[in-house]
């Protein structure tokens, strides 16, 4: 039988797993727990940064325990590569809906910090009441970032699953794991 994605055309493939499916999720019901104390009496504005965001998000607000909206944004910094262009994109600009908001933007990795620090000004200059962030990942090179609710720490690595893509690919693994160049590759039916 094939692999799961033996038929993508891919120089890399995610091989060693960092995170499992179930540690994710037990992160993130205390991440939900967390959230829900500090932000007791708001009703927090939840903006998911697209794409990446998206399913970590989706687990995420179910384990907030407070009423919700939901306003998704548009970002991107790093294109078909793995490094970041310097440059972030907002194609569809930031909504004005987010005045008066409290947001709590939800990313999926902190790396360089542009997308965190750009998307937290634009907020507040387009009139949101507070701003809040969350990120499941932040990068080792990152330490010195402040996110306000961060689920894991990890090495240096590029990593690819749960949301998390290498030019638009493995967004749909369930665990999270390390790109890894084709001359060593694993097995994606390899357990780690
Ligand atoms: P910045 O540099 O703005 O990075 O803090 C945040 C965005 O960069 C992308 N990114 C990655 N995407 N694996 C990915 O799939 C990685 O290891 C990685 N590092 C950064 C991601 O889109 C994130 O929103």
């Amino acid at each position: 039988m094939r692999s799961e994605h033996s038929t993508q055309k891919m120089d890399d493939r995610p091989a060693r797993i960092l995170l499992k499916r179930a540690e994710i999720q037990e992160r993130i019901r205390s991440l939900g727990e967390q959230i829900t104390l500090e932000m007791q009496g708001l009703t927090p504005c939840i903006m998911p940064i697209l794409d990446g965001g998206m399913i970590f998000t989706s687990d995420l607000i179910r384990q907030i325990s407070l009423p919700i909206t939901l306003l998704p944004i548009k970002a991107s910094s790093y294109g078909q590569e793995r490094v970041s262009s310097g440059r972030l994109e907002l194609p569809l600009g930031v909504s004005p809906l987010a005045r008066d908001q409290d947001v709590l933007l939800v990313d999926d990795i902190l790396d360089t910090g542009l997308t965190l620090t750009t998307l937290y000004s634009s907020l507040l200059a387009a009139g949101a009441r507070s701003v809040r962030t969350c990120v499941l990942l932040r990068k080792q090179h990152a330490v010195h970032l402040h996110a306000d609710y961060i689920g894991f720490d990890i090495p240096n690595e590029f990593v690819v699953g749960y949301g998390l893509d290498h030019a638009g690919h493995h967004r749909n693994l369930p665990d999270i794991r390390c790109l890894e160049t084709r001359k060593n590759p694993k097995s994606l039916n390899q357990s780690s």
